[in-house]
């Protein structure tokens, strides 16, 4: 397939445990093939990771637009941060690793939780494209994007926040309520803990709740105590995916 069709681009969220792509129709915010995962390779090096990309991208035949979504801070196309990636990540250069794997074509690197906000945006609930609106999401760690008006302020690191001597992610991430065996309910009184000092400092309008956690929002949002809206990620574990292909679509470069 190739890049004939303005609206389609390639989306690709690499997380911890595995590296999802499809391809993604940007005027409409939908896969338009089947979601595929591959593992994550161990260890996650750059390119043992961007090689799995490649295979992602030529598993569809496509030749046009890569998006790429990364668990870390991408600034001026260079990780910064790997909290939950391998640490030969920091300070790899992602546009010259991702064109030495995929060729030259359109390529955007950008964070994981800034797409799904980007997404969510876009094509999620109304509230999220309206005001000062911070999105959440509860995986391995605690990822955030903050937007106004549906405009995107990147690499937000709000999961690292201090708290309880250590960090908002390492209390109440949704790896946490696995680890520690957490109810629904201890785990969101965690979780309003958290949004509660996040209220504190910047006053968000709209809280959006993603991550894989979303789609099983039934069972804690309603234990959120909070003045602002809560409202779950319409595009749920997609949004990185669709994110991603919006911002390389976009010709963002975070
Ligand atoms: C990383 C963020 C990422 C979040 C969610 C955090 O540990 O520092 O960059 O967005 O996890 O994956």
């Amino acid at each position: 397939m190739s890049e004939t069709n303005p609206n389609l681009a390639f989306g690709v969220d690499i997380g911890g445990s595995g590296v999802k792509g499809a391809l993604v129709d940007v005027s409409k915010g939908e896969q338009v093939t089947e979601r595929k995962r591959i593992a994550t390779p161990q260890p996650a090096t750059p390119d043992a990771v961007a090689e799995v990309v490649r295979q992602l991208v030529e598993a569809e035949g496509w030749d046009g637009p890569v998006g790429i979504t990364v668990p870390a801070v991408v600034r001026e196309q260079v990780t910064r941060t790997a909290a939950n990636i391998d640490q030969t990540w920091i300070g790899t250069d992602v546009q010259e690793l991702f064109t030495r794997h995929l060729g030259g074509r359109d390529i955007t690197v950008l964070n994981d939780a800034d797409a799904a906000g980007m997404a969510e945006a876009r094509f999620g609930d109304d509230k999220a494209r309206t005001g000062a609106v911070m999105m959440l999401t509860f995986g391995t760690g605690i990822g955030s994007a903050l937007l106004m008006d549906g405009n995107l302020y990147p690499n937000t690191e709000l999961g690292h926040l201090k708290m309880k001597g250590s960090s908002a992610e390492k209390y109440a991430s949704s790896k946490v309520r696995e680890d520690e065996g957490l109810s629904y309910k201890q785990w969101a009184k965690r979780v309003n803990k958290v949004m509660q000092r996040y209220v504190e400092l910047f006053n968000p309008q709209t809280f959006i709740v993603g991550g894989g956690i979303s789609r099983k929002s039934d069972k804690w949002v309603p234990y959120l105590d909070l003045e602002q809206d809560v409202v779950p990620a319409q595009l749920r574990n997609e949004a990185g995916i669709i994110g991603a292909a919006l911002a390389v679509s976009e010709g963002l470069r975070p």
